[in-house]
């Protein structure tokens, strides 16, 4: 580990600079140090040192007008109170983190970041004797297996450039957009994830990757999520009228709600059963660990969804609460549709119908979630055990192994 007391041994003369510059950082950096300023033009004098390359660099920057780059830049120039800073449509600057407003959200970008995984911590040795050996599983768990793999390593892209190329340009916030840069790396690690499964079973890539093409129960939900970023993608799309504003909330509701708080679960549920059965073990360790960041997105989306709201309560109108809702029973039943087509058997100690109770019960809280009635009264969990995996203190005790596991490789358990 790098020691300041390396940089400890100066002479007389270092000494003095040192506290020099401890006295001109006391006197208050915003007034500009004239000795410094000075110092800095003279390092831009052509010496004859310099090539014509290293002049023409010096002569470009005689040119730059500091006051109209920082005009380019979003928000104004003034230091930012906490009451300025708005969720979306915010003319504050957002190149500067602090004072927060969202204390939640910086709380879940360090949590994010305290449950760093990389896909190849697990090993996948006892997955690929599995999956190599003929009476290793049967025709519906390996279904199980392939339309699960399909659907998510492309629909965690999906998820990435709608967050990369929509969302945190149109979010205003900049403790929201240092989570949401924390979760765009986990969709990569996500697809990460996939890729080193689909390598290490040697699945055939292209038939996994183009599933969602060619399969349509996996097709009609990457349809779906597609039609709610089309609009706001586009480079020209912008905020601030009641339609724009509505159509991001669209947005937010179709890829935090349901593209990850219901399209990811009825495949989360059939590969964690797996894992329980001590099958494949490798896969659903990581497909463990992507629950875990996907159940934290999902908490995240609903916060943002729900200060959205509070902030600009006309856009929160009966028309909206309606379209909501229903963009959450479409996603519910695609998802039922899903189950079926994954599950055309009694599969893992589950069935189709079982998947259909747990979606409608996940959709029953998503509905309530954001403020919505629920619409599937009387429906119970029938696999506590994931509300385990997902609970919250369970997620703060894994954060608090994880790191020990991280350090040490450890494998999760699976009893
Ligand atoms: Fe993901
Ligand atoms: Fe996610």
């Amino acid at each position: 580990m790098l020691s300041w007391d390396e940089f400890d041994k100066e002479d007389g003369e270092e000494a003095a600079k040192g506290a020099t510059a401890t006295q001109a950082a006391a006197a208050g950096i915003d007034k500009l140090d004239n000795a410094g300023g000075v110092a800095a033009l003279e390092a831009r004098a052509v010496t004859a040192d310099d090539s014509e390359a290293v002049k023409r660099a010096k002569a470009a920057l005689d040119q730059l007008d500091i006051a109209e780059g920082l005009a380019e830049l979003e928000g104004s120039s003034a230091r930012v109170a906490v009451d300025e800073k708005r969720m979306i449509n915010c003319r504050a600057d957002l190149n500067q983190l602090v004072p927060f407003k969202y204390d939640w959200a910086w709380q879940k970008y360090l949590d994010g970041c305290a449950n760093h995984w990389m896909p190849q911590e697990v090993n996948m040795t006892a997955d690929i004797a599995l999956w190599k050996s003929p009476e290793g599983l049967t025709d519906d768990e390996r279904r199980i297996v392939m339309r699960n793999l399909g659907f998510f390593s492309t629909a965690d892209s999906l998820v990435a450039n709608n967050l990369a190329l929509a969302v945190y340009r149109l979010i205003t916030n900049p403790e929201c957009r240092q989570y949401i840069l924390r979760q765009a790396f986990e969709e990569a690690i996500h697809t990460h994830a996939y890729q080193y499964c689909i390598e290490s079973l040697g699945m055939d890539e292209g038939e996994i990757f183009n599933m969602y093409h060619e399969i349509p129960s996996v097709a009609k939900k990457a349809a779906w999520g597609l039609s709610y970023t089309r609009a706001i993608s586009d480079p020209e799309f912008n905020t601030g009228t009641v339609e724009t504003d509505k159509e991001l909330l669209r947005n937010l509701i179709a890829y935090y709600c349901v593209l990850e708080g219901i399209f990811f679960y009825c495949g989360f549920t059939q590969i964690l059963s797996m894992g329980r059965r001590n099958k494949m073990t490798g896969v659903a360790e990581q497909f463990q660990y992507i629950l875990r960041d996907e159940s934290m997105h999902l908490n995240f989306g609903i916060d943002v969804i729900n200060q959205i709201k509070i902030e600009n309560p006309h856009l929160w109108d009966a028309e909206m609460k309606e379209e909501a809702s229903q963009m959450i029973l479409q996603g519910t039943q695609l998802e039922i549709e899903y189950a079926r087509d994954t599950m055309p058997r009694g599969v893992l100690g589950m069935n189709a119908a079982m998947m259909e109770d747990y979606l409608k019960f996940i959709a029953n809280r998503r509905l309530s979630q954001i403020g919505l009635k629920e619409e599937y009264p009387g429906t119970t969990n029938p696999f506590p055990w994931m509300s385990e995996i997902m609970d919250l203190k369970k997620e703060k005790n894994f954060f608090e192994t994880r790191v020990i596991e991280y350090q040490t490789g450890g494998a999760l358990s699976w009893d």
